[in-house]
């Protein structure tokens, strides 16, 4: 299957995250990075993917406005061309601990749910905490990222 893995990195932290996603699926898949500031959503239509796994970041206590616009013009712009993504999944870095953060990330999968034209989402959405408001990630984080893409292909080969 053909994967792109989109960010929305100011510090490369969720660079990072996507590149740790992406060695994993890479075994068996084709895969493409991206950073939504500088992929359209026209170059992601043209290429056609199968799986889309998209990022954004809390800032300012914002849950990933970028990252929620661009999937808006996507679902858009794949209705209009009568195409459709078959699996979606998310995720999102943030400076807040876990248990701070649950409502923006119940929010941003709300979000990703409603792109009718992502059709399958895989739910709960990886989250990754950095140190202070930079970065690095806390110990831990980009194993546990490993481990959420290899769970999320095993629930595509179910599906
Ligand atoms: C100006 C600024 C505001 C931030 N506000 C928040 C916030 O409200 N909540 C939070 O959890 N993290 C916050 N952070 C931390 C970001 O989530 C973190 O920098 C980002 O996820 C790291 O990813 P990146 O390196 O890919 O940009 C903030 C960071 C900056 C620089």
């Amino acid at each position: 299957m053909k994967f792109w893995i989109m960010h929305d990195t100011n510090f490369g932290n969720g660079k990072l995250l996507a590149e740790t996603m992406s060695a994993v699926c890479s075994e068996n898949h084709e895969v493409r990075i991206g950073d939504i500031k500088k992929v359209s959503v026209e170059e992601i239509i043209n290429d056609m993917p199968d799986v889309l796994i998209l990022g954004a970041a809390i800032r300012m206590f914002q849950g990933g406005p970028l990252s929620k616009k661009w999937l808006k013009k996507l679902d858009n712009e794949l209705e209009k061309s009568n195409k459709s993504i078959r699996y979606g999944a998310g995720f999102i870095t943030h400076g807040l601990p876990s248990n701070k953060i649950q409502g923006w990330v119940k929010r941003y999968m709300n979000k990703l749910k409603k792109a009718q034209n992502v059709r399958e989402i895989y739910f709960p959405c990886f989250t990754g905490q950095v140190e202070g408001q930079e970065g690095p990630f806390k110990d831990g984080v980009l194993e546990q990222a490993k481990k959420f893409v290899e769970e999320f292909q095993n629930w595509m080969q179910e599906s």
